[in-house]
């Protein structure tokens, strides 16, 4: 009976659902977004994840990192808003308060990209869990430490929505990664459920799974993904779609439909799976968009 519950999702899914964009639209209309993450060693996963977001809908990015990261989110396109955050020895220092970043005004908020797993960033989810108005993303690092923080997030009303690859679901749900690629289905369902959040259980065929048990299956994306970055990459596209406003179901999953997709045209184009970098994928997230619009 569950069975019938999982769909794939097409090209027809993705075109119905993406957002419509109004003549009389401001920027405000596409929603400020808030991306947190970074490091002094690994500073390129925020950047790319914000140079994804800008084309993937955004009307206003800003991205919040800690102090030794300038210089790569510097390096992001010019449009991206910086927010420097206090920093202990190269990752966000536990002082930072999510009161002080003034968290209200933005629309959804990201987090995780580079951030690493120290004690600044352990405090940093709990109060975004507890202080997030929006729709919230949580992956990489930030998944880190969702075990410990389940009640609150069964507390929140807002959607949360989690990016994990099979060895960060394996954490999250307590099994082997092995086990996680066995039972990717039941096994998203419980955690889905558990965690009162959208898990995208990232991999060929990323599996999306809503806290109700609903599931689709993607069918875009191919092994030029299996590299470093482009789950940063992913979590700026997704950031994009949650920042407009929909249902978090097809915002979610029409992010990995774009994402493979513009993968699928980097190596049919230009590029093999050989020869490209993960930023790459974003100059074909244009003609992506362009053929589902
Ligand atoms: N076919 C299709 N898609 C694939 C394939 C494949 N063979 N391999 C990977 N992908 C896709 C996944 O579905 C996902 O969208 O590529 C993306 C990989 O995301 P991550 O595993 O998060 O990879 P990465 O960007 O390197 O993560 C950077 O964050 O999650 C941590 O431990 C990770 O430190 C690393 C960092
Ligand atoms: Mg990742």
């Amino acid at each position: 009976k569950q069975k019938e519950r999982k769909q794939l999702w097409l090209r027809q899914d993705a075109a119905g659902t993406l957002s419509k964009r109004s003549t009389a639209a401001h920027k405000g209309d596409h929603g400020r977004g808030l991306l947190i993450g970074g490091s002094a060693v690994m500073p390129g996963a925020i950047r790319m994840a914000a140079e994804a977001c800008l084309y993937s809908g955004a009307g206003l990015l800003t991205a919040a990192y800690p102090s030794s990261a300038v210089a790569a989110v510097a390096a992001a396109p010019p449009e991206v808003m910086m927010m420097p955050l206090q920093d202990e020895n190269g990752y966000i220092s536990p002082e930072v308060r999510v009161d002080d970043l003034s968290i209200h005004a933005y629309d959804a908020v990201a987090a995780g990209p580079g951030m690493g797993r120290g004690k600044g960033a352990k405090v940093l989810v709990k109060q975004l869990i507890d202080q997030v108005d929006g729709p919230l993303l949580f992956d990489a690092d930030a998944l880190y430490f969702l075990p410990e923080n389940i009640k609150a997030l069964q507390q929140r009303r807002q959607p949360v929505v989690l990016t994990p690859h099979p060895g960060e679901m394996a954490r999250l749900a307590g099994v082997s990664t092995k086990e996680v690629i066995q039972k990717r289905f039941s096994l998203s369902r419980e955690t889905a459920a558990r965690y009162n959040c959208c898990i995208v259980l990232k991999g060929p065929n990323t599996l999306v799974t809503m806290p109700d048990g609903s599931q689709v299956v993607n069918t875009t994306g191919n092994e030029a993904l299996a590299r470093g970055g482009t789950g940063d990459i992913l979590t700026g596209i997704m950031l994009g779609m949650l920042l407009a406003k929909q249902k978090i179901q097809p915002a979610v999953s029409n992010a990995v439909y774009l994402h493979g997709l513009a993968a699928d045209l980097a190596v049919e184009h230009d590029f093999t799976s050989y020869a490209m970098a993960s930023t790459d994928i974003i100059s074909y997230l244009p003609p992506a968009f362009r053929s589902i619009i």
